[in-house]
This record gives C-alpha cells, sequence and structure tokens, in this order.
C-alpha cells in the first residue's frame, strides 16, 4: 500500500504574496504604457497569474500556452499549442512570460525561441521560482521570484501528478 506522500512547507501564502507583489512593481515599472500580452504557461501557472494580474492596474492581454514535451532521449522537442487567436497577435507586441518554475530551463528555451520567431517587439520572461542548480541551458529569467533547491516542490498551482496545486503555501514533496 502506497503511504501519504509527505509535504514539507518551503514558502508560506505571505512569503508568496510578497514575491508577487514585487515582480508586479517590477512589471508596472517597465509595461505601463505598453500593453502588454502576458503568455501563461499551463498549467502550474494559473494560480500565480491570477494574483499576479491583480496588481497590475494598466492596460495589458492575457493568453495562454500548454505545452507538451515528447520524443525520446535527450532531445527536448516540445509542442507549443497556442490559444486560437494567440499567434497573429504576437508580432510588433511586448511579450512577457509568466511560468511558474524554470528548471532545466528546456521549456522556457523552447517557448521563447519559438515566440520570437514571430516577431514580437519584445520577449521577456517571468517565473514565480527558480530551480536554479538544475539548469541545462541558459536562460534569463527577467522577473525572478523565488529560489528554491533541487527538490520536487507543489503548491500554489505546481502539481504532482495534478496534485496538490489548490494549496496556498509551496512544499517540498518527499523527505
Ligand atoms: P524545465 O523545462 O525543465 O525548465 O521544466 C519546466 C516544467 O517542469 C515546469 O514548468 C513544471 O511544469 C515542471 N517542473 C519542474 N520542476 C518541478 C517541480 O519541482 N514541481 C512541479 N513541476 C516541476
Ligand atoms: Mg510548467
Amino acid at each position: 500500500m502506497d503511504s501519504e506522500p509527505e509535504l514539507r512547507k518551503l514558502f508560506t501564502g505571505e512569503q508568496i504574496a510578497a514575491t508577487v507583489s514585487r515582480l508586479a512593481a517590477e512589471i508596472k515599472r517597465d509595461y505601463l504604457y505598453k500593453n502588454p500580452i502576458l503568455i501563461a504557461v499551463l498549467k502550474g501557472s494559473f494560480v500565480f497569474l491570477a494574483d499576479l494580474v491583480r496588481q497590475l492596474d494598466f492596460p495589458l492581454e492575457i493568453e495562454f500556452v500548454r505545452i507538451s514535451s515528447y520524443g525520446g532521449g535527450m532531445e527536448s522537442s516540445g509542442t507549443v499549442r497556442m490559444a486560437p487567436g494567440a499567434l497573429s497577435q504576437i508580432k510588433g507586441r511586448h511579450v512577457l512570460v509568466i511560468e511558474d518554475i524554470i528548471d532545466t530551463g528546456l521549456t522556457a528555451a523552447f517557448l521563447l525561441d519559438y515566440l520570437k520567431r514571430r516577431k514580437p517587439a519584445s520577449v521577456k520572461l517571468c517565473s514565480l521560482t527558480d530551480k536554479a542548480d538544475r539548469r541545462r541551458v541558459l536562460v534569463n529569467i527577467d522577473y525572478r521570484g523565488l529560489t528554491v533547491p533541487d527538490k520536487f516542490i507543489v503548491g500554489y498551482g505546481i502539481d504532482w501528478d495534478e496534485q496538490f496545486r489548490h494549496l496556498p503555501d509551496i512544499y517540498v514533496l518527499g523527505q
């Protein structure tokens, strides 16, 4: 029989809220008159996005992208699925990608490259968490939230096998 997974609190909801406020202030400073498109990577970023945008009191648009990676071996082939209509809007626009976590960096590197080829005015990356020790490709995180250890984390939108997304705090899963 499976034993209950062990959760150890890493960041409280209060610590997360302070981080979201800091990131929102930085983003507002840079995008106030740019009417940016925020592209949130599903599913993990949905809670972060919801809290973030409610602190961005200026014109902006929101789109979602789902990234499914498959393919064998070391190759990180990814398939980016844009919400209908999202692609045509990117050209000439200021795009800000919203992520929950940057781990190896492969997903973000793929998505940023995909977006840049569609000729936006600018593309930047905002991530709530950064698992920096695991990086395999160089990714510049323009708006960087919390550094997390090389452990599996859950909560605040981030899942393990679709579980734990609803938790208001962030936890390390396992021992
Ligand atoms: P990367 O391509 O290796 O940077 O991984 C990006 C994706 O892997 C994240 O957006 C998450 O969906 C998932 N991921 C990486 N680390 C964790 C974790 O600790 N908990 C849950 N999901 C994770
Ligand atoms: Mg993700």
